[in-house]
This record gives C-alpha cells, structure tokens and sequence, in this order.
C-alpha cells in the first residue's frame, strides 16, 4: 500500500509534504521519510514510525522541490533502511514508490552484477538505480526508459539533484495531481492536496507527469496529452476530528448523515422501486455482489436483503475468491463494493467478472478510484472521507446503497413500500442508539478484560456477527468470532466456557424462537451471553447476563442498528485498553497489494 506526497513550488517542501504525508497516513505507517533535491546530492530523512516521528528531524532542512512516503511494508520488515525514499548509488536520484514489483529480484542480480550497491531489501530500490543507469540529464527519458523493466504495479514519484521539478509515473496504484497557484503536487489519495488545492488530475495507467512549479505536463502511451481537470467535492475541514478524541468515533457519529445523502433522491413514497444513479441498463437474470472485509459483509447483506425481497438469484463473494470461468456470466451483474476504490483483489475480481461477460458496477466512496475506471457503471456513496482505518461510516452507505439496488430491480409490492418507510426513518433510529452510547460503555466496561468472544445471528444479521468481530479484532485486539448461530454447536462449542463472553443479536424477527434457545444452550455450557435486542423485548433479559437495547425496527433493518451498536462497543474496548484506534497494527486503510 503506502503513501506518496511530491511538491515543487515557491515554498518551504518540507512542512507541505509531512502535512499531505499525514493525510495519507491511513495507507501504511510503519516508516516514513523525505527527499529534498539540492544541486549536487538529494537530501533523505527517514525513520521507522508514523510520520510525526519526522517533526523531530533537524532544523536547516531547506528546498522548495521534494517527494514523501509513508510505509507499509510489503518487501523487506519495517525499519530505517527499508523506510523510503531510496537512492542511486550516486545519491543524485530519490524514488518513492506505491506498490509491488514482481520481478525485482532479477533486476536487482542484474544491477549488482553491473557494480550497483544496494542499502534495503524492498523492491522499489531496483526504480532508483535502473533510474540512475538510465540518467543523462534527462529524468523524463531516463523514468520512461526504467519504468520500461519493470513488472508489478507502481505509482513513483522521483526528485534528481539540479532538477527543479518531480517526475511522476502509475501503473496499477493510484496517483493524482494538484494543480496549485506556482506550485504543483502529487499524492496517492487527493486528501494530501486539499490543503494545498482542489483542482485535481486523476492518473491513468501507464500516464507520465513532470511538474514544475509553474506548469504540468502529462504523457500518455508516449504522446503529450491535455490535463482534465477535476474539482475534489470534499472539504479540508471534513479531515480533521472536529473535536472527538478519534476518527472512527466521528464517523460513526456521522452514520445518520451518511444515510440521508446516501438515500437522498433515490427513493420516493409514490414508486417504492429505488431510483439508482447508475445508467438505465437490461435487467440482470442474476445479481452478484463482491468485496474484501467489510466490503465482503456488506455484500453478504446485500446477498440476504436482496433475496427477501426479489426473485432473482443473488450470491455474494469474498472478491479474492471470485473466480468465473470466462462466459458464464452473461445477463449477470455484479456490484463490487469498496470503500477505498483501490482494493487490488476486487478490482482483479472486476476484471475476472468482465472477461465472463458481467455487467460491473462499483459501490464506492473515492471519487476516480481505480475501481470507476475498471467498471461499466458507478454508484458513488456519500459518507464523507473516512480517515480512520476501521470502516464504519461506509459500511453504512454500502447497506444502503445494496438496499437501494434491491429495491431497484425487485418487483412493487406493498411489502416494498413498507420498506421506503422504514430507510426514511432509519437516520433517526440510528442517531437514537448513538445517543444512547452510555450502555454500550457500561457493557465494555465488564467486557474489556475478555481475551476471546463469539459473536451469534442468524439470518441478515450474521453478516453482522461476521462484522463485529472484524471490528473487535481490528480495534481492540480482542480475538472474536463471527458465527451463524445453528453453527456454534458443531464445534465452537468445544470452546464455550466463563471466560468466552458470547454476543447474541436477537431481534424480534422470525428467527427469534431458534436464537433463543442459542442462548439457552450456550448458558448450560457456562459462557456469559449478552443479547442486542429491540427496546421492547422484555423476555430475554430472562436467560442473559445482560441485554443492549436497540431502537425497535422493521427486521430487514436490524443489521444496521447492530452494527452501530457493535462499532460502538469495539471503539469503546480499545479506548478502555488505549490503543491506538484510528491506526491499529499492521494494518492499511487501503489494501492495494495481493
Ligand atoms: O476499500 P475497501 O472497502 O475495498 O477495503 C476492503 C477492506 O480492506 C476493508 O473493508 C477492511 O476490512 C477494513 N479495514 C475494515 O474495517
């Protein structure tokens, strides 16, 4: 994954790019550093940590021209040699690179037998020295000549020594331009430019950039192209925490806005068929949704809503195991969910779903992600940028948007108009149970020095179950796992004791009689059971330790209280345990590797 940031302007480069760095920081934070190009030499900071750990470096650090990166590790453990940028042997050339080259290991015998001397491990070293075999004076050339050897996927940014510019290139990670006033940039993520600027220019593959202060100029496939120039929609000040201790806390607190941009103008009470902003297209025979982690449990809602209220056959897939044989899946949709747009095995997945004849649709949050250039048709969630690593708030939009495209192709019905009623109403709904947060920090207070926990649903909310325990690994460190209920009792049992806390969710729904005797069964083997139940459930605090309550709700629209009720309580252990939430270990907001 990683994140790169480049500046070439009139100002100081050093404060622009560790601020853009931070911006990207959700890709990878295991390390970091700077290159700044002086006349004979580049100039590299680098450490193993976040990128704060580079507000320490030395004053004197001076330059208007400079590339940044933060890591995660890929090729080669987290450590200060392995921390990009990475030089030439002349320290003439600086290179940070987004991505994974296939073929490094031979390139790299190659450049050692002709006298190259390496300083890391990782792949992206080869790009700076094929670069520094191939300069004469003309970086642009000698880029397009380097980047030529190389297999795998890259978005580099390189600085040169006399150079006033950088030198941008992508193929298969992301990349876009800022186009500033006297000065220009480049970032993995357009957050990293807003400070700076909103007109942007979202990379190709294959697409070369050279920015100088004063101008921009792109080639693609070798012929020099116009820039198209794009307005980013979303504010600086929707980037910082506006006064909450995380990120993930904000976002979750900003899930009944989400709803309502997400719903907004696709639903009215007189045609209770959703309206999609997607363009009109013939109607599938089959429906398939994919995604990876909470892009996967939102398709496998989508899998379960989408089959209570329409015909058509409809599976859900883990996208790194979606494998259509070529040419079966005509008069097929498939919707592939991702939050970032970058997801690797999904946009691989997209591809593998066109070759079988699919019609493609991405559900997405990042403005000309990869995954819209890789789809027939978009439909852009509305939640806002989401900087914390755990997803909450586009979890959300995804169940709405995968509700809408139910209700968009399922047959009008009386049961489909009680629906709209209900996505009306759920904006409220979600806000009461956030507003009702107190409990859920009682529960993970007694919760809080568990080591492992099941989580239990049948029906729509085991995907929820899935969920929870993603978000309780993710933030709090606390092994859980996801269960469908009947299945607990064919092995996981085994495990049951004082010391695994179960959740059950068990909203009054036609599943409710099998969840309780769950319940009662998981109680005779001595584990402690907290059900999430509607307010007005009075039976169950009967046969549970403790009860959450959540706002009484059309079933189909149980998973979404659960989930805020679940985001909820995993924000609140890890806060209990102090960890560091908005960035848990080894992990990456954006997954862009295999
Ligand atoms: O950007 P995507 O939605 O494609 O990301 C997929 C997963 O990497 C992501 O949902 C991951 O599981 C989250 N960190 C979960 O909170």
């Amino acid at each position: 994954m990683c994140g790169i940031v480049a500046y070439t302007g009139a100002q100081e480069a050093y404060p622009i790019l560790l601020r853009g760095l931070k911006r990207v920081e959700y890709r990878g934070y295991d390390s970091c550093g700077v290159a700044l190009p002086h006349s004979e030499r580049v100039q590299v900071y680098k450490d193993l940590g976040a990128v704060d750990t580079l507000k320490g470096t030395p004053d004197g650090i001076q330059g208007n021209t400079g590339i940044a990166h933060t890591r995660w590790a890929t090729v080669g453990e987290p450590s200060q040699a392995n921390a990009h940028p990475h030089s030439d042997c002349t320290r003439r050339i600086a290179i940070v690179h987004n991505g994974d080259i296939d073929n490094f290991l031979d390139l790299k015998q190659e450049l050692q037998d002709q006298g190259h001397s390496f300083s890391s491990q990782t792949d992206s070293e080869v790009i700076a020295h094929l670069i520094e075999r191939e300069y004469d004076g003309d970086l642009k050339a000698a880029v397009t000549k380097a980047t030529a050897r190389l297999e795998g996927s890259y978005a580099i940014a390189v600085v040169a020594a006399g150079f006033p510019g950088v030198v941008v290139m992508r193929k298969d990670s992301p990349l876009v331009l800022g186009l500033g006033n006297g000065e220009n940039l480049a970032a993995s993520d357009a957050p990293a430019l807003l400070e700076r600027t909103k007109r942007v220019v979202y990379l190709e593959d294959g697409d070369l950039a050279v920015l100088r202060p004063e101008s921009v100029e792109l080639w693609r496939n070798g012929a020099q192209v116009e820039l198209t120039v794009q307005e980013v929609a979303w504010n600086v000040t929707e980037l910082d925490r506006a006064g909450y201790p995380h990120f993930m806390l904000k976002e979750i607190h900003e899930q009944p806005r989400v709803i309502r941009d997400t719903l907004a103008g696709r639903i009215s009470l007189t045609d209770p068929r959703a309206t999609l902003p997607i363009a009109a297209h013939k109607a599938p025979s089959r429906v398939i949704f994919i995604g990876c982690g909470t892009s996967y449990h939102a398709a496998l809602t989508g899998q379960y809503f989408f089959s209570q209220v329409s015909p058509l056959p409809v599976n859900a897939y883990v996208a790194s195991e979606f494998d259509p044989a070529p040419g079966t899946l005509r008069d097929t949709w498939v919707v592939a969910l991702s939050q970032s747009g970058e997801t690797a095995d999904t946009i691989n997945a997209i591809r593998k779903a066109r070759t079988a004849g699919a019609w493609t649709v991405a559900v997405t949050n990042v403005m000309s992600s990869s995954i819209t250039r890789a789809t027939d048709d978009v439909f852009y969630m509305q939640a806002g940028p989401e900087v914390s690593v755990a997803a909450t708030k586009t979890f959300m939009a995804q169940l709405v948007a995968v509700y809408l495209l139910a209700m968009h192709l399922a047959p009008r019905s009386t049961a489909l108009a009680e629906l709209v009623g209900e996505l009306r109403a759920m904006p409220s709904k979600v806000q009461r149970l956030i507003n009702a947060e107190s409990q859920i920090k009682a529960l993970a207070a007694k919760l809080t020095r568990y080591d492992h926990m099941f989580l239990i649903a049948r029906g729509i909310n085991v995907p929820m179950a899935l969920e929870g325990a993603l978000k309780l690994k993710e933030v709090a460190y606390l092994h859980a796992e996801g269960f469908a209920a009947g299945e607990l009792k064919h092995g996981p049992f085994a495990l049951l004791g004082l010391n695994t806390p179960v959740i059950a969710m068990a909203p009054h729904d036609g599943q409710y009689p099998r969840m309780l005797t769950a319940i009662k069964e998981i109680k005779a083997r001595g584990a402690p059971v907290t059900a999430i139940a509607f307010q007005d459930d009075t039976e169950l605090e009967r046969f549970v330790d403790d009860v959450l309550h959540i706002p009484v709700a059309h079933p189909l629209f149980a998973p979404w209280l659960n989930t805020v009720a679940l985001q909820l309580l995993s924000y609140s252990i890890a806060e209990l345990r102090g960890l560091p939430i908005d960035k848990p270990r080894h992990l990456a907001k954006s997954v862009t590797v295999f």
